[in-house]
């Protein structure tokens, strides 16, 4: 499963990127807008630290706004990826946008149904947001399979991006589903890496070696 990082943060995605972990970067309005800057500049600085798909959302909610601002933003670099929202008006601008050949990641999704619609008009990429379900009391991990095996059966393209990734519990739950990508949030990642036996042992390694051998080094 690749790992997008879901942030528009440079230092955050900069120390994941570093690591060889991040294999393109998700952003959406909240997520730019915390960083208070330019948005077109914000997303090619993004693009030119990582060497992967960039998601940067339209803002407009007609078709004909979102195409325009989808066309916009893909001319911003060639690993520009334009998110529209699903709501009937995206449908239509996905549709557009994917006869121009233009990268879409169709988002806040929460249904296979909306899913399905997605994959019909040749969306690169789906983003159910499992967090969020789980938030208003669905089984947000629930729909993310059901999309994943409907995906599967019927042979769809459209990769699956399992978004709203709240723990790395959810990182695991999406990998076991089978989608294609989980965009992560930094603090998330950054558990990723951590378990207190992971600690307990490496401390125990520590002293062992110092009671025996002292201050011995290997350089
Ligand atoms: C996905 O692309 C979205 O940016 C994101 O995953 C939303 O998740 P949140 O619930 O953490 O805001």
């Amino acid at each position: 499963m690749k790992f997008f990082i879901d942030t528009a943060n440079l230092d955050e995605i900069r120390e994941m990127n570093d690591l060889g972990i991040v294999d393109g970067v998700t952003t959406n309005p909240s997520i730019i807008a915390r960083e208070g800057k330019d948005l077109k500049q914000t997303l090619i600085q993004i693009c030119e630290m990582v060497n992967g798909p960039v998601s940067g959302e339209v803002l407009a909610l007609d078709t004909e706004g979102m195409v325009k601002e989808g066309v916009e933003i893909s001319k911003w670099h060639p690993n520009m990826v334009v998110k529209i929202p699903l709501t009937q008006a995206g449908i239509g601008a996905v549709a557009q946008l994917s006869k121009m050949g233009i990268k879409t990641n169709v988002t806040t999704v929460y249904s296979a149904s909306q899913a399905l619609l997605a994959a019909k008009v040749g969306a690169t990429y789906v983003s159910p947001f499992v967090g969020r379900s789980d938030d208003v009391l669905m089984d947000g991990m629930r729909m993310l399979r059901d999309i994943c095996e409907v995906y599967r059966v019927q042979g769809i393209k459209t990769q699956v991006l399992a978004a709203s990734m709240r723990t790395p519990t959810y990182v695991v739950e999406a990998a076991r589903a089978g989608a294609d990508v989980a965009t992560i949030p930094y603090a998330t990642m950054k558990k990723m890496f951590w378990h207190p036996m992971t600690d307990v042992s490496i401390d125990d390694f520590m002293k062992d070696w110092k009671n025996a051998m002292g201050d011995a080094k290997i350089l």
